[in-house]
Parts: structure tokens; sequence; C-alpha cells
């Protein structure tokens, strides 16, 4: 049984979490614009990353007999000055996303809600990784000249990246 205050928690979350979608599917569409085809690629992996991350919750929360609370999507940051632009909010992104993982952790030792921490601790070893994706993108980004030919390299190789939908959280 989840309490009032986590189950507020984590709908806050899955809202979140569509936030991050949302924000990567758009940096995705600023890269189709600059015929990065491969960067776009790249950030929309990412978008189906966080969607199933979204789902994650949507399902934890019917699992504990609960309801979504489906509230708005803020409306993301569209324009972007340049790839390295991208990679630094990737980043900043992600290390915010880890903070509030770590505070629903938080909360579920205040609330004494073991499932719910349990469940928590995916998420916790997902943002490691996360974080230091972003942050080996954004140093690599940061050493190629932002129109030269090692970007359209990076971008050649960013194209070969694959969608794999993480395993159930609860079986
Ligand atoms: Fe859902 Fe990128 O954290």
């Amino acid at each position: 049984m989840i309490s009032g205050k986590m189950l507020e928690a984590l709908n806050e979350q899955l809202n979140k979490e569509m936030y991050s979608a949302y924000l990567y599917m758009a940096m995705s569409a600023a890269c189709t614009s600059r015929e990065l085809k491969g960067f776009a690629n790249w950030f929309m992996v990412q978008y189906q990353e966080e969607m199933a991350h979204a789902m994650k919750f949507y399902d934890y929360i019917h699992r504990q007999g609960n309801r979504v609370n489906l509230m708005a999507i803020d409306q993301p940051q569209i324009d972007f000055e340049s790839p390295l632009a991208m990679f630094e909010k990737t980043l900043a992104h992600e290390q915010f996303v880890t903070g509030l993982i770590h505070g629903l952790v938080d909360l579920s030792s205040e609330e004494n809600d073991k499932t719910t921490k349990d469940f928590l601790q995916w998420f916790v070893k997902e943002q490691i990784e996360e974080e230091e994706t972003a942050g080996g993108l954004l140093e690599r980004v940061k050493s190629v000249d932002d129109s030269g030919e090692a970007l359209l390299k990076l971008n050649t190789e960013l194209a070969d990246r694959v969608f794999h939908p993480p395993k159930p959280t609860v079986d």
C-alpha cells in the first residue's frame, strides 16, 4: 500500500519522465532540422527510454491498486544554439532527474514504504548510466568542431543507437 503523499510524488515523477521524453523529442526535431540525422536518432532513442521510464511508474502505480493522475506536460525548450548546447542541457537535466529520484527514495524511507523503495532502486542505477552517457557524449561533442568532419563522423556513429526496452521492474 502506498501513502497519499507517496502516490502524489510517484504521479509527479511519471509527469517528469513524460516531460523528459518531450524534451528529447524537441532536441531530436532540432537535430533533424539541421540535417544531423544521427544526432536526431540518438535523441529519439532517448525519448523512447524516457517513455519506458514513465511507463514503469504508470505500471507500478496501477499494480499497487491506485489510479494514475495524468497532469499537463510542460512545453520543453525547442530551439538550441548547437548540438553542444543540447548535450549540456541533457547532462544538466539528467542530474536534475537524479535529484528527483533520490528525493523519492528519501520520501519512501520517511513513509516506511519498503516496496516503493525497492521499486526505485532500478531508477537509482539507471540514473548513474544516464549521467555517464550524457557526460561522455558532452565531452565528445566539445572536442569536435561544430561543422567539421569530426561532428559528421559522430553523427554517423549516433545513427546506430537502437532502443532496447528495459526489463519490467516488478515481475
Ligand atoms: Fe528518466 Fe533520463 O531519466
